[in-house]
C-alpha cells in the first residue's frame, strides 16, 4: 500500500473578509409599472421590495464579481497573493464555458489559483463557505475567496410579473482563512442538502431563455423546510437559537424571512435577534443576497465583530446551506 503524505489539517476556519457591490441604476415598483401589470402596493405587500439594483450598462457579471472579490480581499487585509482558492457561486453566467472564477481571479489579480464554479442558486453563498471552510480544515487550502455573484436581469422575462418584480443584480463576497486554534473557529459545520423531485418549480425555460417559478409551491417549501435546515445548523454547531444574535437568510420574499424568523423565534430564538431584510431595497440577488444583506447590515451597524450570525441559503434545485459563523 503507498502511503500518501497528506497537508497538515487546520483546527477549522474563520472569515476574515466582506465586501459587496450592486449596480448604480435603481429600479423602482413604479418603474415596473409602467410596463407591466402590476403596482407598488401589490410588491410591497406580497414580497417586500420597494426598488432594487439592476444593470442598465452592459456591466459584465465577471466585473461585479471581481469588485465585490477586491473589497472583501481589502476589507482582509490580506495579500493577493496569499489566497489560494476562488469558488464563484452563481447560476447566471452567460454560458457554461469559460467558467466565472478563473475569469474574475484573473481580473482581482490573483496569480493561478484553484478556481472553480458551484452553482446552488440561491444556496451558493452558504454552499461556498461550507466547500471553502472544508478545504480549509483539511489543509487543502489556506485562504479562499468565495464570491456569490448573478446577474439575473439577463435571465428574465420583462414582460412576465411573477418574476420580474422579483430578481435583481449584484456580489457579494467573503475572505476566509485557518483558525489559529479551536476557539477561534468562525465557520460552524454546514447543514445542507437538496429536494431534486421539486427542480421543476424553478428552471430557466430553453423558449426563450428567461427564469420561471411556481411561486406558491416554493413558497410553500421555504417556509415549512427551511426552519428546520436552520435549527440544525446551530445544532452542529453546538449552540441553541437563543445564541444567535443575527440571522441572515437568503433573502427571497420578506414575507419567506419573516415566517422562519417566527420559527426560529418559537423554537428559542430571541425575540431581538437581528434579522437580515436587505430585500426591501436590493430585491431577490440569489447567490449575492446573503453577502450583500450581511454587508449592509454592518455598514448601519446591525452586525458587529463578534456576533454570532446564522447563514441560510435556499432556491432552485431545490437546494439549501446554512451554518453559523461568527462575524470577523
Ligand atoms: O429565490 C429563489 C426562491 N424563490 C422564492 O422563494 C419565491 C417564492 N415565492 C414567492 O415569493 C411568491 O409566491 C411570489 C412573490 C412569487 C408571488 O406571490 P404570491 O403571494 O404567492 O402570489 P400568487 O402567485 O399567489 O398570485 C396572487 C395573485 C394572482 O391573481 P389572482 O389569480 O388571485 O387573480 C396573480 O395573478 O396576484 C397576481 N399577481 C400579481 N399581481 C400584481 C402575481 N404577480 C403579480 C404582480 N402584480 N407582480
Amino acid at each position: 500500500m503507498t502511503a500518501f503524505r497528506l497537508p497538515a489539517t487546520t483546527p477549522g476556519a474563520r472569515l476574515l473578509g466582506l465586501g459587496s457591490t450592486q449596480p448604480a441604476n435603481v429600479v423602482t415598483n413604479d418603474d415596473l409599472a409602467k410596463t407591466m401589470d402590476t403596482s407598488d402596493q401589490w410588491i410591497r405587500d406580497r414580497v417586500g421590495i420597494q426598488s432594487r439594483r439592476v444593470v442598465g450598462d452592459g456591466t459584465l457579471l465577471v466585473e461585479m464579481a471581481a469588485e465585490a472579490g477586491e473589497r472583501a480581499l481589502k476589507d482582509s487585509g490580506l495579500e493577493l497573493s496569499e489566497i489560494d482558492t476562488v469558488i464563484f457561486a452563481s447560476c447566471t453566467m452567460p454560458s457554461p464555458i469559460p467558467n466565472g472564477a478563473a475569469q474574475t481571479a484573473d481580473r482581482i489579480g490573483i496569480s493561478a489559483p484553484a478556481a472553480f464554479d458551484l452553482n446552488a442558486a440561491c444556496a451558493g453563498f452558504s454552499y461556498g463557505v461550507g466547500t471553502a471552510a472544508g478545504l480549509i480544515r483539511s489543509g487543502s487550502a489556506r485562504h479562499v475567496l468565495v464570491i456569490g455573484a448573478e446577474k439575473l436581469s439577463d435571465w428574465i422575462d420583462w414582460t412576465d410579473r411573477s418574476t420580474a418584480i422579483i430578481f435583481a443584480d449584484g456580489a457579494g463576497a467573503a475572505v476566509l482563512g485557518p483558525a489559529p486554534d479551536e476557539a477561534s473557529v468562525g465557520v460552524g459545520p454546514v447543514a445542507w442538502g437538496s429536494a431534486g423531485d421539486l427542480a421543476p418549480t424553478i428552471f430557466i425555460k430553453p423558449e426563450n431563455n428567461a427564469l420561471f417559478q411556481e411561486g406558491q409551491s416554493v413558497f410553500r417549501w421555504a417556509t415549512t423546510k427551511i426552519a428546520p435546515v436552520a435549527l440544525r445548523a446551530i445544532e452542529l454547531a453546538g449552540l441553541t437559537p437563543a445564541d444567535i444574535d443575527v440571522f441572515v437568510p437568503h433573502q427571497a420574499n420578506l414575507r419567506i424571512v419573516e415566517a422562519i424568523a417566527k420559527k426560529l423565534r418559537k423554537s428559542g430564538a430571541r425575540e431581538d435577534m437581528r434579522v437580515a431584510d436587505d430585500i426591501i431595497l436590493s430585491g431577490n440577488t440569489s447567490s449575492a443576497s446573503i453577502p450583500l444583506a450581511l454587508d449592509h447590515m454592518r455598514a448601519d451597524g446591525r452586525v458587529a465583530s463578534g456576533d454570532t450570525v446564522l447563514l441560510v441559503g435556499f432556491g432552485a434545485g431545490l437546494s439549501y446551506a446554512g451554518q453559523v459563523i461568527t462575524f470577523p
